[in-house]
Formats: C-alpha cells, sequence, structure tokens
C-alpha cells in the first residue's frame, strides 16, 4: 500500500467521523430545542460539548490528510480549491455562528440563579441561527463529498456546494418545525403530569 492510500484512508476515516459528529449534533440539537427543564438543556449541552473529541481530530485528519492527497494531485483541477474553501468555511461557521451560541447558552446556565426557568433561556435553546448553522455546514459537507467523488469543472463544483448548502437549509427546515412540534407536545405531556400530581394531593387532602 502506497501512502498515498493510507493518507486517502485516513482522509476518509476522519469524514466518516465528521459526518458521526454532524449527525450527533443534530440529534443533541433537537434535544436542547425541545428541553422543558434546565436541568435537561444543561445535560444536553454538557454532550454538545463533548462532540469537539470526535470533530477536532476529524478535521485535522480531513484537512492534513486533504491537502497531502491535493499536492499530489497538482494545480488545474476546480474541485479541490472548492473542497477546501467550503471545508474552511465549514468550520468557520461552526465556530462563529455555533460555537458563540453555545458558549453564551453556556454562560446562561451557569448563572448562580436557583430555579432558573426554561422560559429564561428558551431565545437561546431554539435560536434559529444554530439550525442554520448546522444545516448549512451538512450541507456544505454532502457538496463536498460530491466533489471529491466526481471531481467536477467549475459550473459542477459550485453547482455541487450550492445544491448541498440548499438540501441543508431545507433539512433545517425540517428539524425547527418537527422539534416545535415535537415541543408543544412534550410540554402539554408534563402540564398534564403536573395537573394529576395536583389532583392527587388534593384527593389526599380530602381523605384527611
Ligand atoms: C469536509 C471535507 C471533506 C470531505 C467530506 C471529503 C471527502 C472525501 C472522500 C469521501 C474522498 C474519497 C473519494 C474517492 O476515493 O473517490 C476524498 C478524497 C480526496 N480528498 Fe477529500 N474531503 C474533504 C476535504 C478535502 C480537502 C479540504 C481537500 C484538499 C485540500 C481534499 C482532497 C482530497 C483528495 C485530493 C482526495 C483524493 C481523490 C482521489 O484520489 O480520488 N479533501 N475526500
Amino acid at each position: 500500500m502506497t501512502i498515498y492510500y493510507t493518507v486517502l484512508f485516513i482522509h476518509v476515516v476522519s469524514v466518516i467521523g465528521l459526518f458521526i459528529a454532524l449527525a450527533a449534533e443534530g440529534a443533541i440539537l433537537f434535544r436542547i430545542r425541545t428541553a422543558q427543564s434546565v436541568d435537561e438543556t444543561r445535560f444536553f449541552v454538557g454532550a454538545f460539548q463533548r462532540l469537539r473529541i470526535v470533530a477536532i481530530p476529524s478535521f485535522l485528519g480531513i484537512l492534513v490528510g486533504g491537502l497531502y492527497l491535493a499536492s499530489k494531485w497538482g494545480r488545474g483541477t476546480f474541485w479541490i480549491p472548492f473542497a477546501l474553501g467550503a471545508t474552511l468555511l465549514i468550520m468557520l461557521i461552526g465556530g462563529l455562528v455555533t460555537g458563540k451560541r453555545i458558549a453564551r447558552l453556556r454562560n446562561a446556565l451557569s448563572s448562580d440563579e436557583i430555579d432558573l426557568p426554561i422560559k429564561a433561556i428558551s431565545a437561546k435553546t431554539k435560536d434559529n441561527a444554530l439550525l442554520i448553522s448546522y444545516g448549512l455546514r451538512a450541507g456544505l459537507g454532502l457538496g463536498i463529498v460530491f466533489l471529491m467523488t466526481a471531481k467536477p469543472d467549475l459550473p459542477g463544483s459550485l453547482g455541487a456546494l450550492a445544491a448541498g448548502c440548499g438540501a441543508g437549509l431545507l433539512g433545517a427546515a425540517w428539524m425547527r418545525r418537527a422539534s416545535n412540534r415535537i415541543g408543544t407536545v412534550r410540554c402539554l405531556w408534563s402540564q398534564t403530569r403536573r395537573f394529576d400530581a395536583g389532583q392527587k394531593v388534593r384527593f389526599e387532602e380530602a381523605q384527611l
């Protein structure tokens, strides 16, 4: 096995790691948006922070491996510079949009206030920018996979990345609708449980 194929293997394993991190991020974002208590939000924000363990080495493997592989391909391709630009864009959007918002949410959650109500942080947990950032990054990732496998020319490279972004944004819109629906159902469910508990107390008082 040549060095090229060894690096290609590391590059593709890193890509698998990136998509695992993206899938987990989607599931965690969903739970943060539908959380019914501050404790639940705190738990999932903590899980979000741990995604770095997979995401950072994956990005390193993708970038370092990708640059080595690209050096063997030389100049004259469109898909390589577009893939590099899109990969850097994924990192930039992740850090500037999602990273900053999750850090602000973490700060709000570490407030000294003891019974912090979930409503006090709901603007941060339901921030649509988190979903837009997620959709764009997942879509760009998908577009890059097309670039890597089909190796298109200029219009094909632009089209693949644009189509990936479109698909990612559609996915984000679906996640927004689904999480709002699930959030409402969970809210009604927890109110019903509280109501049942109240009824039980009144029943017990009547028994005394
Ligand atoms: C999120 C970012 C990336 C993803 C998802 C990705 C995905 C992939 C995949 C799936 C392959 C295997 C393709 C095949 O063997 O047919 C591959 C190969 C390759 N990638 Fe990437 N890649 C990414 C970033 C990059 C970057 C930034 C560069 C260059 C700077 C790069 C350069 C290459 C090269 C040169 C190959 C070898 C193509 C071949 O030998 O057929 N990749 N990539």
